[in-house]
């Protein structure tokens, strides 16, 4: 038997933020019970090709899981356990937003087995909610915490945002204090990322909001990470932190290049070597959920890169023993000039079997340098 990850991705939401380019579509209510049948569809087709797998962990994301009516989560969850085999203690994960998860969905999730809850808040500073163009405030994600609590879901992941405009390392700091206070097992503080064709990005470009420069950018992640530390969230991946023993292990099985199955419009998946990705038109997707997009083999080549790209973004690093168990050659001898240059600028450390990298705020560039 092997471990795999299952994804199931929700493309709904009530609004779209302002930064957002995620696959989600808004007023589509008309859809949901129709998506869900197509998902069924999908996930029992797709059980019948990996019939030597268990699941070890489940996650479903979006868009905004939680808009669903009640019912919905568990018949999806459900019908996964009639198809997969999954492992009793899997790690079964929903997204939610704080404006749309009520207590009875929590204990609806909680009944069917869903024991860790991603509750995006990205700020509580009423004036960066607006230009992010969230419809939720921080007594929203306040109460949605309580509503998780209350139903028994303890382990609870808040997602953060750094690098906005018009916001300050106080910000952050005061985000961050407030989250504390509600006991959550995990933090994501992600970056802000200007995407093209998002009504943010037309928004800097007009002039109307601007981006801070790179070295605040790089203060405030600094700031963050060492507050976070301070106050017992672990740092084990660039955006990732969390209390001892509550790393995402969904995700890790994502960085650890592990095998996952993607449901839905616009997910991807990588399975027995092979990646391919679901459509992301809704009308496609409902009239035939079984239609792979871009099936690609996976090369020596492209499974190298994928591994180092990766795992230099966990705190851990590369592991070099784990690099030629795999692909057969030894890490520092294929890339041993990027190393080299690496090293001298003091981009790297390569120690006690691991290659690591000692400044995460150029990841990208450090990453590049191996392609
Ligand atoms: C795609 S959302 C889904 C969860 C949920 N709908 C929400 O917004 O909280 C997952 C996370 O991705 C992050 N995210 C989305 N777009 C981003 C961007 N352009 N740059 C950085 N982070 C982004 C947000 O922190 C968000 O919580
Ligand atoms: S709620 Fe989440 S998925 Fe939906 S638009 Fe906002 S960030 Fe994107």
């Amino acid at each position: 038997m092997k471990g795999i990850s299952l994804y199931i991705h929700i493309p709904f939401c009530k609004s779209k933020c302002s930064y957002c380019n995620f696959v989600s579509y808004t007023n589509c209510e008309k859809f949901f019970d129709k998506y869900i049948n197509s998902l069924i569809k999908e996930i029992k087709i797709r059980s019948k090709e990996c019939k030597n797998c268990e699941i070890k962990t489940i996650y479903v994301g979006g868009g905004t899981p939680s808009i669903l009516p009640l019912g919905s989560i568990s018949k999806i969850v459900n019908s996964i356990k009639k198809s997969f085999l999954v492992v009793e203690n899997a790690e079964i994960t929903v997204e939610a937003n704080p404006n749309s998860l009520t207590l009875e969905k929590a204990i609806e999730w909680q009944k069917c087995g869903v024991n860790r809850v991603s509750v995006g808040l990205q700020a509580s500073n009423k004036k960066l909610l607006k230009i992010l163009k969230r419809p939720h405030n921080y007594k929203d994600f306040e109460n949605a915490i309580c509503f998780l609590k209350k139903a028994g879901i303890y382990n609870i992941s808040a997602d953060i945002m750094i690098g906005l405009p018009k916001q300050n390392w106080f910000d952050v700091r005061k985000t961050l204090k407030k989250v504390f206070k509600n006991y959550v097992t995990h933090i994501s503080a992600y970056g802000l990322i200007l995407e093209e064709n998002t009504p943010l990005f037309d928004e800097v470009k007009k002039g109307k909001y601007k981006m801070p420069s790179d070295n605040k950018s790089v203060m405030i992640y600094k700031k963050t990470c060492k507050k976070l530390e301070k106050n017992g969230f672990l740092q084990y991946e660039i955006s990732n932190f969390s209390q001892k023993g509550f790393e995402s292990k969904h995700n890790l099985n994502y960085w650890n290049r592990g095998e996952f199955i993607g449901f839905g419009v616009g997910a991807f998946s990588f399975f027995d070597g092979v990646h391919w990705e679901n459509t992301e038109q809704l009308n496609q997707y409902l009239k035939n959920p079984n239609n792979k997009l871009n099936i690609e083999k996976e090369t020596l080549d492209s499974a190298k890169k994928e591994f180092i790209m990766l795992s230099l973004r966990t705190t851990k690093g590369l592991n070099i023993f784990e690099y030629t168990k795999r692909f057969k050659t030894h890490f520092i001898k294929d890339y041993e000039k990027q190393i080299l240059k690496l090293l001298k600028n003091r981009s790297i450390v390569v120690f006690d079997g691991y290659v690591k990298v000692l400044k995460p705020e150029i990841l990208n560039l450090i990453i590049q340098e191996f392609f």
